[in-house]
């Protein structure tokens, strides 16, 4: 496995698991830390023994967003330049499911990759903030538009416009988290779930993640219409003749990605 500066790997059974790794400075997201984040969830993507995927920080933080060291200096063309915002969208190009394991803060940036990923397991400390106008800026990696899908105008407003954080209960309570355990629990509890899905039929579940994504993006006849086509594809592979036989033979069925 490849050995990174800024975050760790690891797999535990169908699940990888990648750590953001750099506790001194709150897992903030230097270019490094992104362009290795992406490499990781690329590589468990390219990888048949992967069904899912976990990305985590540390009890204390998930991360406190961009790096703002890296970035006080620079100029809106340079910023341009280093093309963060690809790195952004590549990790929503990720066609496994990514669960965001979130204990602390999750500021930001943090906040922003958060709701990059298909699900949140959220600890009782987790902080979701925007704090980005107490810096002078804006949400840079899509909290305006994702925040805005998920919570609402009026809060995220609120988050946007003056740094009102969500603590972990207000983020279940808004859908925003799938659920919300004990410190000490989040990451088997994201493991859990994780290795649940991964080990469902791989191709369902791919289009599966793909159709739901895809009615934050269309109108609802033509995500209906994506829907259907997802629906009858599924009806050319191996896993669904095993899926349905299984079920009349009253048996486990056993997936083979295909
Ligand atoms: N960038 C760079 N360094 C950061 C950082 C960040 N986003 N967040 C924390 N750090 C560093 C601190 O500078 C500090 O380093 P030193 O020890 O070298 O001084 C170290 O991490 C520990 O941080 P604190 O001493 O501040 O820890 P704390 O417990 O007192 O506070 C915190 C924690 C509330 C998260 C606070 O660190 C904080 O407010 N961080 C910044 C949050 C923020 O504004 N994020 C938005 C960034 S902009 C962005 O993300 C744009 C975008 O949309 C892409």
């Amino acid at each position: 496995m490849t050995v990174y500066a800024d975050i760790l790997t690891e797999t535990h059974g169908r699940v990888g698991l990648v750590r953001l790794n750099r506790p001194q400075a709150m897992n903030a997201l230097r270019a490094n830390l992104l362009a290795e984040l992406l490499d990781a969830l690329r590589t468990f993507d390219a990888d048949d023994e992967i069904g899912a995927m976990i990305i985590t920080g540390n009890e204390k933080a998930f991360s406190a967003g961009a790096d703002i060291k890296e970035m006080a200096d620079a100029s809106a063309v340079e910023l341009m330049n280093r093309g963060l915002s690809d790195g952004w969208h590549r990790i929503s190009t990720i066609h496994k499911p990514i669960i965001a394991a979130v204990s602390g803060f999750a500021l930001g940036g943090g906040c922003e990759l958060a709701l990059l990923c298909d699900m949140i397991i959220a600890s009782e400390s987790a902080r979701f903030g925007q704090p980005e106008i107490t810096i002078g800026v804006i949400p840079g990696a899509g909290g305006t538009q994702r925040l805005t899908r998920v919570l609402g105008k009026a809060l995220a407003m609120e988050m946007v416009l003056n740094n009102r954080f969500l603590k972990a209960d207000e983020a279940l309570a808004h859908g925003l988290v799938n659920r919300v355990v004990p410190v000490e629990d989040y990451l088997d509890e994201a493991l859990k779930l994780a290795g649940e899905i991964a080990a469902r039929a791989p191709v369902a579940v791919r289009l599966g993640k793909e159709a739901v994504n895809r009615a934050y993006e269309l109108s609802l006849a033509e995500g209906l219409a994506a829907e259907q086509r997802a629906f009858y594809l599924l009806f050319s592979t191996e896993d669904q003749k095993e899926g349905m036989r299984a079920f009349v033979e009253k048996r486990a069925p056993e997936w083979k990605g295909k």
